[in-house]
């Protein structure tokens, strides 16, 4: 069977893993839609408790000094390819061409006719995440009058979303109410689809699908260095209403980062 529709793998899913990981996977779904603003909040730490917790480094013994004798490290040289830039804080909406986008997602692709191998590691070569390109701005160059393009990996091409015209309810999705990260251009999203995640490793599987976007993200994000586009992964968003967006099952499809584009 060459292409194999997506509902066969369901055929080999145990229902109980697939309802264990969806109950794990909806506590952290994060709500900010306008109909809960006045019953959630994120969290209620002092700005100056917040700024210990984080960026800071974890010391296993943080009272004794048992460092190396050695000089402090190298870091990694600014003219590096590895070296990636800061995440971008404001979009300021300029348009993207096409082929920006076309080169951005390259490293995502099979290699070549002779392998079904990827640009990434996949455990056990599922590459069980599905990513999607989503045009936000008018001004991007677009090969269709959709605005939702899923990679198709193999075959090197775009499938068009149906009826993806209208890009509000996608942007409404990804952007909540007072956000301050300006416009981005492109939306790029990554999302698991769980049956292909779970019908193998099973629960390990949810594990190994989400370290497989954290590779896919980080290459895209190298790839916006050097093709001179500014990005941000962004978690900012209630899966629910992206999947409505996508017009996908949210049981069946998990989407698990936005990476933000821009020009
Ligand atoms: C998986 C993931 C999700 C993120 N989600 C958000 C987000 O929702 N909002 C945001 O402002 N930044 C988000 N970020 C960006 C981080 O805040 C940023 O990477 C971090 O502050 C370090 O800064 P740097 O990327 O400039 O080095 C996310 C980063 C990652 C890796």
């Amino acid at each position: 069977m060459k292409n194999i529709p997506h509902d066969y793998y369901i055929k080999f899913s145990d229902p109980k893993v697939s309802e264990d990981v969806l109950d794990f996977h909806n506590k952290g779904n994060f709500t900010i839609h306008d109909c809960v603003k006045n019953i959630s909040s994120l969290h209620n730490l002092p700005e100056h408790l917040l700024s210990d917790l984080t960026g800071n480094e974890l010391q296993i013994y943080p009272d004794m000094d048992i460092t190396t004798n050695e000089p402090i490290l190298d870091t990694l040289a600014t003219s590096s390819p590895l070296y990636r830039n800061q995440s971008c804080d404001f979009f300021d909406a300029s348009g993207i061409a096409f082929e920006s986008i076309k080169k951005l997602i390259s490293p995502l692709l099979r290699k070549d006719e002779t392998t079904n191998k990827r640009g990434y590691p996949s455990a056990g070569a599922l590459y069980s995440v599905e990513v999607f390109c989503c045009s936000l701005s008018p001004d991007n160059t677009w090969p269709c009058s959709e605005k939702i393009l899923h990679l198709l990996p193999n075959s090197r091409k775009f499938e068009v979303i149906q009826d993806s015209f209208d890009n509000s309810l996608l942007t409404e999705a990804i952007l909540p109410q007072g956000h301050k990260i300006g416009n981005p251009s492109v939306a790029i999203i990554y999302a698991m689809y769980i049956p292909k995640t779970l019908f193998k490793y099973r629960y390990r599987g949810y594990r190994l699908a989400l370290m497989e976007i954290g590779s896919m993200y980080m290459l895209a994000d190298l790839q916006c260095k050097h093709l001179n586009l500014k990005s941000r992964q962004w978690s900012g968003y209630t899966d629910n209403m992206l999947c409505r967006a996508l017009g996908l099952n949210p049981t069946l499809f998990f989407p698990s980062c936005v990476h933000l584009i821009g020009a």
